[in-house]
């Protein structure tokens, strides 16, 4: 398939198109950054770059598409103004989307996030309602960008009713790679009180990447929205017990795949996309959270 990657520099974008070359597809990748003019390393996708807040350089990106994986966004509420965030995210997955349904894409992979039910970054902070979270948990989002994922599926839903398409709203956790793993999981490895609001979830990248092309490859009609993340806590600890432990009665325990499970459910894609998640930070970090020696 024709597919082109949106966001396609950044961090889930690289791995995305990494993992869609090896499958096969031919990819066209698009970003903000600055293209460079030599020749294009062997087996390098193409690239184009464009900004997708403008319906025009949108079209002219998804032209010609089968496939759209669209992870182009700014991905959290924190370090740019609220509506920057707002407009940048909702406008950009309005023009790619109004683009695809006009060319009459086949498949749209829309990155979305965990973040959607709403107690990530809210301004009034609430708990899930039970754990682990999944597709089903109530849509809370209080936050500029929680709500531009919120209403970008809904968008997804909508072009599924006025056209051909097949959408699918991926919601990763807290995606990780080699460069972070040790930052940002370092320290609830070793010590589970470092709280966050996913409840000890993340997603190793490349398994990210692996959904990402099985979404891509689906033939599943209409809309769906899967939670991607890892199948073990940060840590590996006994989740009902740290659940207790932290939040008392506060979260509703709901039934664990394993004794380390992580605060995310991912069921759904394992029935439906047959996605095999194989990474875990204990790969990358030792017990004390520290990076692991590599030859
Ligand atoms: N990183 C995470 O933990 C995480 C978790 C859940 C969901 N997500 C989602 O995954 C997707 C990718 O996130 P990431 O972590 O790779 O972020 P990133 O910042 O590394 O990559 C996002 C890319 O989008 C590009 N972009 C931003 N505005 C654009 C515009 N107007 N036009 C074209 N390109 C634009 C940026 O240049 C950047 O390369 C995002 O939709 C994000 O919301 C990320």
């Amino acid at each position: 398939m024709k597919v082109v990657i949106t966001g396609a520099h950044g961090k889930v974008g690289r791995a995305a198109t990494r993992a869609m070359l090896e499958a096969g597809h031919d990819v066209l990748a698009t970003d903000l950054t600055r293209p460079l003019f030599d020749r294009d390393p062997e087996g390098a996708a193409r690239y184009q770059m464009a900004d997708l807040t403008d319906a025009g350089e949108a079209f002219a990106v998804i032209r010609g598409a089968d496939a759209v994986v669209h992870a182009a966004a700014i991905p959290e509420p924190t370090r740019n103004p609220a509506h920057v965030v707002f407009r940048t995210n909702l406008m950009a997955t309005f023009n790619v989307l109004e683009a695809a349904v006009r060319f009459g894409v086949k498949r749209f992979v829309n990155i979305s996030s965990e973040t959607v039910p709403g107690f990530f970054f809210p301004e009034r902070e609430f708990l899930p309602d039970y754990a682990p979270v999944d597709e089903l948990h109530p849509m809370r989002p209080q936050d500029p960008y929680a709500l531009s994922k919120y209403f970008g599926e809904q968008l997804m839903t909508a072009a599924v009713e006025r056209s051909d398409i097949r959408c699918i709203s991926i919601r990763p956790s807290w995606v990780q790679n080699e460069e972070n793993y040790e930052l940002n999981l370092g320290p609830q490895v070793r010590d589970a009180s470092e709280l966050s609001a996913n409840l000890w979830t993340y997603v190793d990248v490349y398994d990210l990447a692996d959904a990402i092309v099985l979404a891509t490859e689906s033939d599943l009609p209409g809309h769906e929205v899967f939670y991607i993340a890892s199948p073990d806590n940060v840590g590996g600890r006994d989740f009902a017990n740290i659940l207790h432990q932290y939040y008392g009665d506060q979260i509703e325990l709901r039934a664990l795949s394993r004794p380390d499970a992580s605060g995310i459910s991912c069921d759904k894609a394992y029935r439906l996309l047959k996605w095999r998640p194989t990474r875990s930070w204990r790969d990358y970090l030792d017990l004390n959270g520290k990076a692991l020696v590599r030859d």
